[in-house]
This record gives C-alpha cells, sequence and structure tokens, in this order.
C-alpha cells in the first residue's frame, strides 16, 4: 500500500516521503511537481543502472520534455569532485536550465553526489531522491544533506540541498544483496538507539520477518524510523543543535570507514561505532551495563559487526580527531544515557576513545585465548 509521510522545512511542508512497492507510481508523483515542462536526467551508478536504469528513463520517455541518464562507476571512490564536474558537463551539452530536474537513482553515493551537483549547478536546481538501498531509504535521502568526499575524509564538500520528493520504492529490497540489505540496518536501530526504545523493542520482536524481507514489515519498519529521522532534522535542518544526535556511531565509524579505505560498509562501521559510543557511555556511568550489552548483542542477528581486526587503534583515534565533527577543538560526541535517549557530549577524552577502539578491536592474541 502507498503511505506519504510529509517533511517540513521552516514548518512549511516541503517534500514527501512516498513509500510504495512499485516504480508504477514514480511518473504521477513527477507530474505533480510539474515535470511535464521540464527536461529531467536521471543519475545513477553503473550497478544500479543494470537493475532499473532504462525502467526508470522508459517511465518518463515521452512524458517530460527531455528524459536523459547519466551514468558513473559504482563505488565510493566515484563521490569525488571530478565526478560532479562530469555531470555538470553533461547537463551543460544537454541543455539543461535552472528549471530542470535531476533524479537520484541509487544507494548513498548516488544520492548525496546528485543533491551536491543538484545544489551547486546554475546556483541550484531541483533535485528528487530515488534511494534503492535500505541504508539510503531510511538514512541519506531524507534531511537533505549532500555532498561528496574529498581526500579520503567522508563528505568533507557539501551543502544542504532539500530534495522535491523522496520516493522509496521497497520492491528493490528484496534483491539487495546481503551484506549492503543488513549495512542499512544498522541506521534504523540508531533511529531506535537515539530516540525511541519502542521502536527499538518493535524491531527486536520482529527480527525474523526483518531478516526474510518480508515487504510490509520492511514498509512499517522504514515509515516508522523515517517518522523520527523527520522529526529531528525538521526541528533542526542544518544542524546547529539537536541533529547531530543522528551521528551516533558516526565518530568512530567514519574513522574505520576511511582507516578501511571504504573496504567495510558505512553500516558495518556505524555498528562498530554505535558499540564503541555505547561502551564509552557505559565507562562514564551514564548507561547501565546490561544495555551496553545488549546494544552490542543486538547488531549480531542482523549481521551487522560489533568487532574488527586488522587495525591501528592510535591510528583511529588520530581519524576520529580529523573528523569534521570538532567544535573548538572538541569532539563533539553522541553518548547514550538509555536505550531510546541520546545526548551530545563534549567531554570525552582521548583515552576513553582508545579504550572504546580497544574494546571493538578483535586481535589475533584475542582469536588465541
Ligand atoms: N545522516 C545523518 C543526518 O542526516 O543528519
Amino acid at each position: 500500500m502507498t503511505e506519504r509521510l510529509p517533511v517540513l522545512y521552516n514548518k512549511k511542508p516541503c517534500y514527501d516521503i512516498v513509500f510504495t512497492q512499485s516504480f508504477d507510481g514514480l511518473w504521477e508523483e513527477l507530474q505533480a511537481l510539474e515535470c511535464g515542462s521540464r527536461k529531467l536526467c536521471v543519475v545513477t551508478d553503473s550497478r544500479v543502472d543494470e537493475l532499473y536504469g532504462e525502467a526508470v528513463l522508459n517511465l518518463l520517455d515521452g512524458k517530460c520534455l527531455k528524459a536523459a541518464k547519466y551514468v558513473f562507476p559504482e563505488g565510493e571512490k566515484y563521490k569525488t569532485l571530478d565526478t560532479v564536474k562530469d555531470v555538470y558537463r553533461f547537463l551543460i551539452q544537454e541543455g539543461f536550465d535552472r528549471k530542470d530536474m535531476l533524479i537520484a537513482l541509487g544507494g548513498g553515493v548516488v544520492g548525496d553526489l546528485t543533491g551536491y551537483t543538484a545544489a551547486t549547478y546554475l546556483r541550484g536546481i531541483d533535485f528528487v531522491q530515488v534511494p534503492t538501498t535500505l541504508l539510503s531509504q531510511a538514512d541519506s535521502s531524507i534531511g537533505g544533506k549532500t555532498g561528496v568526499d574529498f581526500d579520503g575524509y567522508k563528505n568533507m564538500v557539501g551543502a544542504f540541498k532539500m530534495p522535491r520528493l523522496v520516493y522509496m520504492n521497497l520492491a528493490v529490497l528484496a534483491t539487495l544483496e546481503d551484506r549492503q540489505f543488513f549495512s542499512g540496518f544498522a541506521e534504523i536501530m540508531k533511529h531506535g538507539l537515539i530516540r525511541d526504545s519502542i521502536f527499538y523493542e518493535w524491531l527486536i520482536e520482529n527480527m525474523y520477518e526483518i531478516c526474510e524481507r518480508d515487504l510490509n514489515v520492511l514498509q512499517e519498519m522504514l515509515q516508522r524510523s523515517c517518522s523520527i529521522k523527520k522529526l529531528v532534522v525538521e526541528k533542526d535542518p542544518t544542524e546547529q543543535g539537536d541533529r547531530a544526535l543522528l551521528n551516533l556511531g558516526h565518530t568512530i565509524g567514519h574513522a574505520i570507514e576511511k582507516y578501511k579505505d571504504f573496504e567495510l560498509y558505512h553500516g558495518e562501521c556505524v555498528a562498530l561505532g554505535c558499540v564503541a559510543a555505547a561502551y564509552i557511555s557505559w565507562k562514564k556511568d551514564m548507561l547501565a551495563m546490561e544495555e551496553y550489552y545488549e546494544i552490542r548483542d543486538m547488531f549480531v542477528p542482523f549481521n551487522l559487526p560489533i568487532s574488527v581486526d586488522d587495525i591501528d587503534p592510535s591510528e583511529i583515534l588520530k581519524l576520529t580527531k580529523s573528523d569534521k565533527k570538532m567544535e573548538a577543538g572538541n569532539l563533539k560526541f553522541i553518548l547514550l544515557k538509555k536505550i531510546g535517549k541520546a545526548v551530545i557530549d563534549r567531554s570525552v577524552t582521548e583515552d576513553e576513545i582508545l579504550a572504546a577502539v580497544r574494546e571493538i578491536y578483535f586481535s589475533e592474541e584475542d582469536a588465541h585465548e
């Protein structure tokens, strides 16, 4: 069943998140945005193009002024300004002007990069998110964060740019490879951890159906997860305050992601980062020990890692400090008071970070014990 969740920006209706189970309703949604008289460019990567590129282009062809498609190679290593430049060149060549629109068809890399291109091309044109991974449906397509990596630093260059629509076809989740699917789950778990213990319990109760990818359960899960994110981003769209709570697990997570040269998926690093943040919270006497172990162990049935090998904890510490979550030289850490209640904390020391990284570090010695 198609459901929609309106998202406000500065207290005014800004865009709808549409939850549905096919691409059939996409054109109708675009028509409501007056796309009949616009040029549309689908921006996607090579993997998603093979799966859905033609199908989506065919939905637009003949209905709008022009339907074009730009495909770049799959992978985080293409989330760069060079790829953005290539998209600009394509748009110029195809005669795209300020009233035309981009459609980001793909996962987080495609959504972030297309959004950033839309934010900057001709000082800003409209764009629509059509997320095709669980991670992008649960997190990156919502809230208007766009950007690219720079010199290996995640999302170092970017802009806030709200999409005109987020269209989620949940049927795409059925064919997502396991690792990619479960990676997205980390962001969903994160939403329960920061804001909603009842949702967190619901995830545990529905673990079997989620792992079996029951589409109706996935739809309910995403609607509830997106409602949490919606409330946070509506209150603080440009991360002046509480939106930072959504960064739970991302400070140490991003450092591991960079250290491993993006060999681990983003959600896998977020799971590791959440375990580390929960550990710091416990050691600071904010979180009960039982809740720390409960949080750590809950990632396991969802195939997410709770330890990582081949890292140098002191290098992870260094990378953590160079992440963009620094404010006046202090690290802005997100910690947990309990399941469902996260807080911003600026008092985390280097020793506490090191201890947390050692806690999630699975070393050779552990293997022989
Ligand atoms: N992914 C965190 C945020 O959108 O703020």
